[in-house]
C-alpha cells in the first residue's frame, strides 16, 4: 500500500509529556483500540453502516460505466448540483486527479453548484453551453432546499436551451431509492437515476454513485479507485495496529482529544491536488464526531474542529499562530512522495547567493524541505504533528486515502462512544429553512413558530 503514516512527532520524546503521548498512554489506548474495532465491526455486520462495502449496495458500477460510455463525447461539462457530502467527494476527486480548478483546464469540466449564492449560480450558467452539458442533481434525502432550488433553475436553463424533451435525456439523478421528492420527480420525468444505499451517509458516500457517477462522467478510472479503497478496507479490519493505519491514527487522535486538550486538528496537505480532499475530510471529521450526546444519552459536547491549511502557502498565513499561539492543535501533514511533474529551477546561476543556492533544484525538493522544516519547528515548539505520505495522487491512492479517513472517523466515533453516522445539527438547520421558506405541513409550521419565538427574543 503506497500510503505511510509517521506518528513520531506525536510522541512525548519529541514534543514533551505535556503535549505529546507517552509510551504508557499509548499502551493504555491499545486495548481500547481492540474494543473500537469490535464495536465498529458490529455496526457493519448488523448492516447499520454500509460504507466499508461500497460500491456494493449502490447501483452496480458496471451500470454507471455503461451509462458514461453511452453519453461519452456528447458533452464538455458535467454540472453537479449538490451540497455537503453530495458535492465534496466530486470536488476532491476532480482536484486530486486533474488538479485544482484555477489552473486546470480539463475536459469534460466539472462545475459543482454547492451554494445558493445567486451570483455564483449566474456566473456558472453563463459559463456553460446547454447543448454540451450533462446535469447531475445529487441528494441522498432528495429534499435539501439548496439542491432542489438550484436544480430547478438549472433544469429550466437546460430546457430553455435545448427543449424539454432533450433536457430529459441530459439529466442524471443520484438519490435514495425509496425516499424524497427528487426520486419522485426522476421517476415522473424518466431521468436516468442511480441510487445510494440507505446505510451510507452523505459524507461517507464518495465511493457510491454519489462520487462514482461524476467520476465516470469525468473519465476517471473508477475500477482503480475502488481497487485502492478495497486494499485499505482489508487493512482496516486487521487487529494489528501496525497494519491498521486508520485504527492507529484514530486511537492517537482520540488520545489527543482526551488527554492533551487538543480540540483542533489541522489537515495540512503539501499538495494543491489534495486541497479538495482536505475540505472533504473537514466535513467528514466535523460532522461525524462533533456530537452533543454520547451513546448513553449523556451530554458530552465532544468533537475536534478540523482546519484545512495548504503548504507551503499557509506557512505564510497561519503558521505564526500555529507555532506561537495557543497550543491547542494537533497537525496532520499530507505529503506526496512522487509528484506527476517536477518543475526545476534553471541551473544557470545569476551571481546572487539569494537566488543561486536554488539553481538546478526541483520544486519537489523545496516543497519537501519546507514541510520537514515546518514539522521540525512545530516539534521544537512542543506542537504535536504527524504525517501521511502518499506515493502518488492517482485513482488507487486517492481511493485508499478516502477509505483510510472514513475508517479512521468511524473508529474515532467508537473511541468517543458517540454515533458518528447521524447529523442532528445539520438536520436542525434544514428544518428551520423548510419552515422559513414556507414549506407546507405541520412539522414545518412548528419551525416557523420556533423561529418567530427566536426573533421575538432578539427584539427583547
Ligand atoms: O453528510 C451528510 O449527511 C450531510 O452533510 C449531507 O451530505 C448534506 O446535508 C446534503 O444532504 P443531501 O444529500 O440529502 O442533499
Amino acid at each position: 500500500m503506497g500510503i505511510r503514516f509517521d506518528d513520531t512527532n506525536l510522541r512525548a520524546r519529541m514534543v514533551g509529556a505535556k503535549h505529546g503521548l507517552t509510551d504508557s498512554e499509548i499502551a493504555a489506548g491499545v486495548p481500547l483500540a481492540a474494543k473500537a474495532l469490535a464495536g465498529f465491526r458490529t455496526l457493519y455486520q448488523t448492516g447499520e453502516v454500509g460504507f466499508p462495502d461500497l460500491p456494493k449496495g449502490s447501483d452496480e458500477v458496471d451500470k454507471i460505466l455503461d451509462y458514461a460510455g453511452k453519453v461519452k463525447g456528447s458533452y464538455d461539462t458535467v454540472c453537479i448540483v449538490g451540497i455537503g457530502g453530495s458535492a465534496l467527494g466530486a470536488w476532491a476527486l476532480d482536484c486530486g486527479l486533474r488538479g485544482p480548478h484555477p489552473v486546470q483546464n480539463a475536459s469534460p469540466r466539472l462545475v459543482i453548484l454547492d451554494n445558493v449564492d445567486p451570483e455564483f449560480i449566474g456566473l456558472a450558467l453563463r459559463s456553460m453551453n446547454p447543448k454540451k452539458t450533462i446535469v447531475v442533481p445529487i441528494a441522498k434525502s432528495g429534499a435539501t432546499a439548496e439542491t432542489v432550488a438550484t436544480f430547478l433553475i438549472v433544469k429550466k436553463w437546460l430546457e430553455d436551451g435545448i427543449g424539454a424533451a432533450k433536457a430529459k435525456q441530459r439529466i442524471v439523478v443520484v438519490t435514495s431509492e425509496g425516499r424524497g421528492d427528487l426520486k419522485v420527480l426522476a421517476t415522473r420525468e424518466g431521468y436516468t437515476t442511480f441510487h445510494l444505499p440507505n446505510n451510507v451517509g452523505g459524507r461517507f458516500s464518495v465511493l457510491s454513485a454519489v462520487g462514482l457517477v461524476p467520476a465516470a462522467l469525468a473519465g476517471f478510472d473508477v475500477k482503480k479507485l475502488l481497487k485502492g479503497a478495497a486494499e485499505m478496507t482489508k487493512a482496516a479490519w486487521s487487529d494489528d495496529l501496525s497494519v491498521n493505519t486508520p485504527l492507529r491514527a484514530a486511537m492517537l487522535h482520540w488520545l489527543f482529544i482526551k488527554n492533551k486538550k487538543k480540540p483542533m486538528q489541522v489537515a495540512f496537505p503539501y499538495s494543491n491536488r489534495l486541497w479538495g480532499t482536505a475540505f472533504w475530510f473537514r466535513q467528514l471529521w466535523a460532522e461525524s464526531i462533533g456530537k452533543a450526546r454520547d451513546r448513553k444519552g449523556q451530554l458530552v459536547n465532544t468533537g475536534q474542529t478540523p482546519i484545512a491549511a495548504l503548504g507551503t502557502t499557509d506557512q505564510h498565513s497561519q503558521v505564526q499562530l500555529y507555532m506561537e499561539g495557543p497550543n491547542d492543535k494537533v497537525f496532520t501533514f499530507w505529503a506526496v512522495a512522487k509528484p506527476r511533474e517536477n518543475a526545476t529551477v534553471p541551473p544557470e546561476k545569476i551571481g546572487l547567493e539569494g537566488f543561486d543556492y536554488l539553481c538546478g533544484k526541483p520544486m519537489s525538493k523545496l516543497l519537501d524541505a519546507e514541510r520537514r522544516s515546518t514539522e521540525a519547528a512545530l516539534a521544537e515548539n512542543e506542537r504535536p504533528n504527524c504525517t501521511f505520505t502518499l506515493d502518488r495522487v492517482d485513482e488507487e491512492h486517492l481511493g485508499a486515502f478516502f477509505q483510510l479517513m472514513e475508517f479512521e472517523t468511524a473508529f474515532a466515533g467508537e473511541f468517543l462512544n458517540i454515533n458518528a453516522f447521524d447529523q442532528e445539527g445539520v438536520e436542525l438547520g434544514k428544518k428551520f429553512t423548510f419552515g422559513l421558506m414556507g414549506r407546507k405541513g405541520e412539522q414545518h409550521q412548528q419551525f416557523r413558530d420556533r423561529f418567530a419565538a427566536y426573533e421575538a427574543r432578539r427584539k427583547g
